[in-house]
């Protein structure tokens, strides 16, 4: 080779490393940017978010058989899971530690505001009334964060058992200072190919929206139903769209959602394991919202930590890379614009005058 030729050759392999070392050190600092960013979850379901170690443990000690935790994330394997779950989960005192354990890892991710949701239940002779106060104790005491209850109607169990749960939790809201401060919104949540439709609990959302003035976080559009669910949901939440957010919403177009509610909640890893995606840039809402005007604000959300396997900081990654560059400060503006309490807006405040991000 001639000595012109290998100069220039030796240029060019030196220009090449330098552009490749810039792109990975331009890559490291987008990526400790994110995970040190001050967030906002608004979707996250309390025994859904219980460390895999922890579940682990809590079944090896009661010898429950766990290997549902080694398939593939179908629907139906993630109820498995949430039976399994509920079955480790047997006390307050668990139900305490794994609130505290998944504050402690929001905070770690930037978390500056949380709305944890979840279905009371009756556990060794204590009450759901129990069940709510205690989870009110604990995320009242978090420190460095901000955390708010959603109480979430399960809709398998049916609407009876769901107004039972609502008038005990109208009651404690009335007697009970920190339920009244901590609670600020309910969910309707469960496997959506539960018998029971919207239309049996609607009565009760109209209560907590009018009467209460409480915030309705709808799961909707998860997955297909074929007696007209999603349309009597959207109807409802056309009526007051900013007392209403709606979880997942994925089987709509930005068209039959506009007007609705003030916020669809995007759970990336969730969502790509109900639609067996390959890639998360074939999620039908997160790419309307990066790739079109005019699609309704969302949130970047867990839904359920411990069965998915992620993490806050990991989802707003998994977004980055999949739709990169693109203004996740917005997302977050946007899901404090959206949460049920307003002092969403001064905790993201104090947050990111803390640690400047
Ligand atoms: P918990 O309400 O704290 O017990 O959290 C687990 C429960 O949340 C599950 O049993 C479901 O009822 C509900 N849940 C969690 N993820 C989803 C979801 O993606 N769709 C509907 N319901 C869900
Ligand atoms: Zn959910």
């Amino acid at each position: 080779m001639q000595p012109q030729h290998k100069r220039l050759l030796g240029a060019a392999a030196t220009g090449l490393a330098a552009a490749v070392a810039a792109h990975i050190l331009r890559r490291w600092r987008d990526r400790r940017r994110i995970r040190r960013m001050t967030k906002v979850e608004l979707h996250a379901h309390l025994n859904g978010s219980i460390r895999p170690a922890t579940l682990k443990r809590l079944a090896a000690e009661r010898g429950l058989d766990a290997a549902c935790l080694d398939r593939k994330r179908t629907l139906e394997v993630c109820f498995e899971i949430f039976a399994l779950i509920h079955k480790c989960v047997d006390s307050l005192e668990i139900v305490a530690v794994i609130a505290r354990e998944f504050l402690e890892d929001l905070r770690a991710d930037g978390c500056a505001y949380v709305e944890l949701r979840t279905t009371p239940r009756a556990l060794q002779g204590r009450t759901e009334a129990d069940y709510v106060r205690t989870v009110c104790r604990v995320l009242s005491e978090a420190s460095g964060i901000t955390a708010r209850l959603l109480v979430s109607v399960d809709r398998s169990r049916g609407p009876e058992a769901a107004a039972k749960t609502l008038a005990e939790v109208a009651q404690l809201r009335r007697s009970d200072a920190t339920v009244d401060r901590i609670v600020v919104g309910v969910d309707f949540s469960g496997n959506p190919t539960s018998k029971h439709g919207f239309d049996a609990f609607e009565h009760l959302f109209r209560e907590v929206r009018d009467q209460w003035g409480l915030g309705c976080a709808l799961h909707v559009g998860e997955t297909p139903r074929s007696d007209g669910d999603s349309a009597k949901i959207l109807a409802f939440a056309r009526e007051k769209p900013r007392r209403v957010r709606f979880g997942h919403a994925l089987a709509f177009s930005d068209d039959e959602l506009r007007g609705c509610a003030s916020l669809i909640e995007a759970c990336p890893s969730s969502n790509a394991a109900t639609l067996d995606l390959a890639r998360l840039e074939d999620h039908p809402r997160l790419w309307c919202h990066f790739h079109s005007t005019g699609s309704p604000p969302l949130a970047i959300c867990t839904d359920d930590t411990g069965v998915f396997g992620c993490s806050l900081a990991g989802e707003y990654l998994k977004v980055w890379d999949a739709f990169g560059p693109v203004d996740l400060v917005r997302v977050v503006d946007d899901a404090a614009a959206a949460a049920f309490d307003a002092c969403c807006g001064e905790a993201v405040r104090r947050r990111r005058a803390m640690y400047n991000v």
